[in-house]
């Protein structure tokens, strides 16, 4: 056991220490064609095994050739950066490996996880909420979904759909992990109306008015409005309040898709961009976008208890064995074998406190009016709207975002993406990362200004 444990200590040692000044000496990772790649890196597996000092050499090698995300050169997504105290905890997840279903096989792991869930629901005044953490958003928006299913067709669960015309509603612009959803849980995708927004990017309440009694007229079943707090490309937040006042007395459920924007509760200034979150039947939040712990970490927060083990409790002799059920969250969540998405999320809390996070939210809003600003005051660019959240929109007048963007990662200059707006590509820029600095976001408009200038 000595030796495995200096094994360990010396190999995660030596690879972090190669790695780390790799990805300082080389910020961004050029794109290479994935064919060309494969044949480089030779990652065929074999008959015969390898020493544990080639393997992390390997390993050396595979992550000088992986993009590198927590750069301060990279924008693409709506997660960047690094959290020391997080990626700390993360690290001793993978060495403890434990599964969360159970006390007896987690221990204060399932306390900590409780404690998380409290406080996050405190934040979002649901003093009473359950919760449970998922593998990512969408398997957050399918599991708010699979609630709204079973509380609206009580016999769904055990006997399947009986004849039923059940609809849903989300905004043209939510993300596609609510028609996903509503194909797998059989509610089908066509089922799914998708209702227009504002010139700001909010879904358009008197809409959804309309199409509820529509639907209501034509004998369909309304039973679930997808709200969503943080669009994927403008960050947009719906109306939840005027939203909860069409959901509430006809007894819809009312989910909010928080993935990327429910984080903004833990900013007080911020914070009233979720204004009616408290009347959400439940709420997807992803700690592993805004808040920079590493992915996976996502959280489903339920306003009512009970629901969660209503719809995914089962019964197994070999797992369920001690305990009160208030320690195995196991009975009531997706997953059977789960990781520690916890600790994470706990260590760095742990580290920042509430006020923390708040500076670091109210930075990811400060970078992005700071690129708003130098956006409008360039002549050659043309910035789509005030950013409501921290992805700014804009583009190269006369010349295409695709082009932009694919020519800045070919370089290697940056990463960044692009999405529609108003039906015209237009470049993403997000500000997630708090460490980034004006003069990065500079260098990153002008890089945009150099290579658009070659193109036709
Ligand atoms: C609004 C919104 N909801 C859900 C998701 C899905 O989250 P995940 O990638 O964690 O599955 C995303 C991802 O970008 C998102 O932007």
């Amino acid at each position: 056991v000595e030796d495995q444990n200096s094994e360990l200590i010396g190999s995660v040692n030596r690879m972090l220490a190669a790695v780390l000044d790799d990805a300082r000496v080389h910020p961004v990772l050029p794109s290479s064609a994935p064919e060309e790649l494969a044949a480089r890196l030779e990652l065929g597996l074999g008959r015969e095994g390898r020493s544990l000092s080639q393997v992390v050499d390997d390993l050396v090698t595979l992550a000088a050739n992986t993009p590198r995300t927590s750069s301060r050169h990279f924008f693409n997504q709506l997660f960047g950066g690094r959290e020391t105290a997080a990626v700390v905890a993360e690290t001793l997840s993978a060495v403890l490996n434990n599964s969360m279903y159970t006390y007896k096989a987690a221990g204060c792991q399932i306390l900590l996880e409780r404690e998380l869930l409290r406080h996050m629901a405190q934040l979002v005044k649901m003093p009473d909420a359950e919760g449970s953490l998922q593998a990512g958003g969408s398997l957050s928006n399918l599991l708010g979904l699979l609630l709204a299913r079973n509380r609206a067709f009580p016999q769904w669960r055990e006997k399947g759909p009986a004849g039923q015309r059940p609809v849903l509603y989300t905004s043209s612009e939510s993300h596609y992990s609510v028609p996903k959803a509503a194909g797998i849980l059989g509610i089908g995708r066509e089922n799914v109306r998708r209702i227009v927004v504002d010139e700001r990017g909010r879904m358009r309440p008197e809409e959804l008015q309309r199409q509820i009694l529509a639907d209501e007229r034509s004998g369909r079943t309304p039973f679930f409005v997808n709200a969503t707090a943080g669009t994927t490309v403008r960050g947009a937040f719906d109306p939840l309040d005027e939203l909860a006042r069409i959901t509430g007395p006809r007894g819809l459920w009312l989910h909010v898709d928080g993935a990327f924007g429910a984080s903004v509760s833990l900013s007080p200034h911020r914070k009233r961009l979720l204004r009616g979150v408290e009347n959400a039947d439940s709420l997807a939040w992803d700690p592993h976008k805004m808040m920079g712990v590493p992915l996976p970490c996502s959280v489903l927060l339920t306003r009512e208890r009970g629901l969660l083990r209503a719809s995914l409790s089962e019964k197994a002799d070999y797992l369920f064995q001690e305990n009160d059920e208030a320690v195995n969250p196991g009975d009531r969540n997706l997953h059977c074998g789960r990781r520690n998405d916890a600790l994470k999320l706990w260590a760095a809390w742990r580290y920042f406190g509430d006020s923390g996070w708040e500076r670091r939210i109210e930075r990811q809003f400060a970078l992005a009016s700071y690129a708003a600003r130098r956006i409008r005051e360039i002549e050659e660019l043309r910035l789509v709207e005030e950013p409501p959240c921290i992805t700014v929109c804009f583009e190269v007048l006369g010349k295409s975002s695709e082009q932009v963007c694919r020519l800045l990662a070919e370089q290697g200059l940056a990463k960044i993406g692009y999405g529609k707006v108003h039906g015209r590509k237009v470049i993403r820029l997000v500000t997630v990362n708090p460490g980034l600095r004006e003069e990065d976001l500079e260098t990153l408009l002008s890089q945009i200004l150099a290579v658009a200038a070659g193109l036709g």
